[in-house]
């Protein structure tokens, strides 16, 4: 794939743009994304999957701007919701109901009904108890609800230990041993109709094995399933397929496609998918403008405009994103350029877990611009207000254009649904 972000001579660019033309007319800190990158990104998992009966089904949460999703939907993409929000936030963006598949833990009865009314093509059902209450609301609607059960396939996804998600110990899905009895209550229930099978065993995995022990023991599943007369019709893999932030290999989403449909094609199996990052992590980037630098004993700082509340990814799982000048300093000392010196990038919440960089070895001046790269995914959508901080604008970059897709927060936006207590009595 093409970079869409790339120095013409020193100057940063996304598409035809430069990063500080952009910094100029939206200002800092702002997440910018490339329409290129989110398409070629979409794309590579649609051909992979090529005319295999199926769907790839953009995992929201990484990154629900309206106009993101939108784009997608125009490309043909289907949906991973976990809300009612995102519900609405793809129907708002012109996606097709019957391409939205429901994952979550926690599904309300709230959510259940809006979906059941949207038509959503599955839900991934993650408890009995879950199953019973769907049955509910179904039955109460007159409806009945298409389902798959994500099971909990215990393999070892060798990510970080917060964004693994098939272990034994995790909260998600039903164990693989007990699914056989779920499926048969869910078999025996009115208004439930089970169509398939679903597990998600963790974000950011480089390496093709886990994926395939997991896809062994749902195949094992369906075969047990099937001796008890259950057949299914779809198998969803879920996300996790890894991109590259410092020097990882991650497998190409047609490599794994192919291994997945070569290994399930003699079940007769549809094929779901439900990746996020791989699509939108490096179709964005987040702009910063340095603000100080300082030195404290052994340590130098520079203190930039974004912050946790920005990006949180650097501080909550101690991950690593790549942060690079927008102009590119050329020259030596005498042309004025300043020495290079070991930083850590902070931002100015009153927190020692702010910072969206450690040690990293930069030449820096005051006032310049700097781009925090692979931040398209999971970085504005866990953004937040803390230090009563406003949230950024994200503005879409295609071709020589630009769009801001999302208004900088203002104070009033912020505060908006607040309110002051009533005036005591004696006031
Ligand atoms: N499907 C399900 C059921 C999921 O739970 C997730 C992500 C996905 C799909 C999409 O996974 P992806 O393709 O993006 O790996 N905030 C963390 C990542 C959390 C992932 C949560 N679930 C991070 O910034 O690394």
């Amino acid at each position: 794939m093409n970079n869409a972000f790339f120095y013409r001579d020193q100057h940063f660019c996304a598409e035809q743009l430069t990063i500080a033309e952009l910094a100029e007319q939206y200002g800092t800190p702002c997440y910018i994304y490339s329409r290129a990158m989110f398409t070629e990104s979409y794309q590579a998992f649609a051909n992979a999957l090529g005319d295999y009966p199926g769907m790839i089904c953009y995992a929201v949460k990484a990154n629900s701007n309206i106009a993101v999703l939108n784009l997608l939907a125009r490309l043909g993409a289907g949906f991973d919701i976990v809300s009612g929000g995102e519900l609405q936030r793809v129907l708002t963006a012109g996606g097709d109901a019957a391409r939205i598949v429901f994952s979550g833990v926690g599904k309300s009865a709230d959510e259940m009904k809006m979906a059941l009314e949207a038509g959503i093509f599955c839900f991934n059902v993650e408890s009995e108890a879950e199953l019973k209450l769907l049955n509910q609301v179904a039955g109460d609607m007159g409806r009945i609800a298409p389902v798959s059960l994500r099971v909990n396939p215990d393999v070892d996804a060798k990510t970080h230990p917060y964004i693994s998600t098939g272990l034994k110990e995790n909260k998600f899905g039903i164990a693989i041993d007990d699914a056989p009895r779920v499926y048969r209550a869910g078999a025996a229930m009115e208004h439930i109709q089970l169509q398939g099978v679903d597990c998600h065993i963790g974000s950011q995995l480089t390496e093709i094995e886990p994926f395939m022990d997991a896809l062994e023991r749902v195949l094992n599943l369906l075969e047990q399933l099937k001796q008890s007369g259950i057949q299914l019709q779809h198998i969803d893999m879920g996300g996790g397929l890894g991109v590259r932030y410092k020097d990882e290999q991650p497998i190409a989403p047609l490599q794994y496609i192919s291994a997945l449909k070569d290994r399930i094609s003699k079940y007769g199996l549809e094929l779901l998918l439900e990746p996020g990052r791989a699509i939108s992590a490096n179709a964005g980037i987040l702009v910063t403008r340095v603000q100080y630098l300082k030195n404290n004993e052994n340590k130098s700082f520079a203190i930039v405009d974004a912050a946790m509340n920005d990006l949180i990814r650097p501080t909550l799982y101690s991950a690593w994103q790549n942060i690079i000048p927008v102009k590119k300093a050329q020259g030596s000392k005498e042309d004025g350029v300043p020495a290079s010196d070991i930083y850590d990038i902070v931002g100015p919440i009153c927190e020692t877990g702010d910072f969206l960089g450690t040690d990293r070895q930069m030449s820096l001046r005051q006032g310049e611009l700097l781009a925090i790269c692979s931040a398209g995914a999971y970085g504005f959508t866990m953004s937040s207000n803390y230090n009563s901080r406003n949230r950024c604008a994200e503005v879409m970059v295609d071709g020589d254009q630009s769009h801001l897709i999302r208004a900088r927060e203002t104070f009033e936006m912020q505060i908006a649904g607040e309110a002051l207590l009533p005036a005591d009595k004696d006031e």
